[in-house]
């Protein structure tokens, strides 16, 4: 008798325990919702993202400022009248992704991890170009979801030369100044798109630059945000081909990372050694330096993989 009564509190106990998690996280969710206000695990550490992008981001003086002062902006605001919304252009192997989890580790203290950090990779979440009208209901009711649950959310939507044409026009509405859509505050949201479209434009602009004399750092991002924006619009590979996003200026700014020469490619081979406790290996930053491809024929200014082959080039030399 005794042995019932205690599994019958013990159950009435875990159900008690169950509602009251349940009725937390909806109140939550109310609370977030009336008072526009939700931040969530939101700890921002805009002086640490600084200081990580001008540290270990080599060679990218446009990502460092651009990032640097659209985030710092951003967040000032007590309450944005948009979402801060970046596309990441440039070859692979030149630090896009290392960028976009640089923001979510000083973000949210955690890198990929946070449940309010989403990535999308069109190969695995929209590999099939029929389905476009399907993707895009399920996007629209997951973005809803996840900002009603977070205003703070951050989107990354990686390799958007993959993503089927028009899928990514649903997030247009989110992306706007109006006051609230779908009864939700999603104007304190991140979204970051990352592509190579546009690779040609900021790799020819490179090049040039260095071929008249003058230092990488003196590019400036109008001398190609007009180059990437048609690009990435005009391009049928390009997720935003034919796009409302570009159309409508939706994006806060392009971020062009230019080529990687040889002296980035030896920063990234040393810094990778000093992680394997290896940093006095000089002779091996030196061999991974000479052993990577570097294009245009002509000249071999850059590193047709960026920082990519680095790990891999060491294996073979260490
Ligand atoms: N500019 C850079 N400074 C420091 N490290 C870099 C830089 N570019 C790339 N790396 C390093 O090279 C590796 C590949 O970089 P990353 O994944 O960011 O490339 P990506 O631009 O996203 O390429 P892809 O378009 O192929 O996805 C990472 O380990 C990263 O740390
Ligand atoms: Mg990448």
């Amino acid at each position: 008798m005794l042995v019932v009564r205690s599994a019958v509190i013990q159950f009435v106990l875990m159900v008690l325990l169950y509602s009251f998690h349940c009725v937390e996280g909806v109140f939550e969710r109310l609370v977030c919702t009336i008072s526009e206000n939700c931040d969530c695990d939101f700890k921002p550490n805009v002086r640490g993202l600084e200081w990580d992008l001008y540290k270990n981001l080599y060679g990218q003086h446009l990502a460092q400022d651009i990032v640097s002062e659209e985030v710092a902006n951003f967040l000032q605001a007590e309450n944005p009248d948009r979402p801060l919304v970046l596309s990441f252009h440039g070859a692979s192997g030149t630090g896009k992704t290392l960028v976009s989890s640089m923001i979510g580790r000083h973000l949210y203290g955690t890198a990929m991890g946070s449940p309010y950090i989403h990535q999308f990779v069109p190969t695995l979440h929209f590999p099939m170009p029929e389905h476009a009208k399907q993707y895009q209901v399920a996007l629209k009711r997951w973005l809803k979801g996840n900002l009603t649950a977070c205003a703070r959310s951050i989107f990354i939507f990686d390799e958007m030369e993959k993503m089927p044409p028009g899928v990514i026009d649903i997030v247009a509405p989110f992306l706007g100044p109006s006051h609230s859509v779908f009864g939700t505050n999603y104007r304190k949201a991140i979204y970051i798109f990352i592509s190579t479209i546009g690779e040609e434009v900021i790799n020819r602009l490179a090049l040039e630059t260095r071929q008249a004399g003058r230092e990488r750092e003196e590019i400036r991002l109008v001398e190609l945000e007009d180059a990437i924006s048609q690009a990435v619009y005009n391009n049928k590979r390009s997720g935003f081909f034919h796009s409302r996003i570009i159309q409508e200026k939706l994006l806060t700014s392009f971020v062009p990372f230019l080529p990687l020469g040889r002296r980035h490619v030896e920063r990234c081979a040393y810094r990778e050694l000093c992680q394997r406790g290896e940093c006095q290996r000089k002779d091996v930053v030196e061999a991974v330096g000479g052993a990577v491809v570097y294009v245009p024929e002509q000249g071999q200014h850059f590193s047709s993989t960026g920082c990519k082959s680095v790990p891999a080039k060491i294996n073979l030399f260490l």
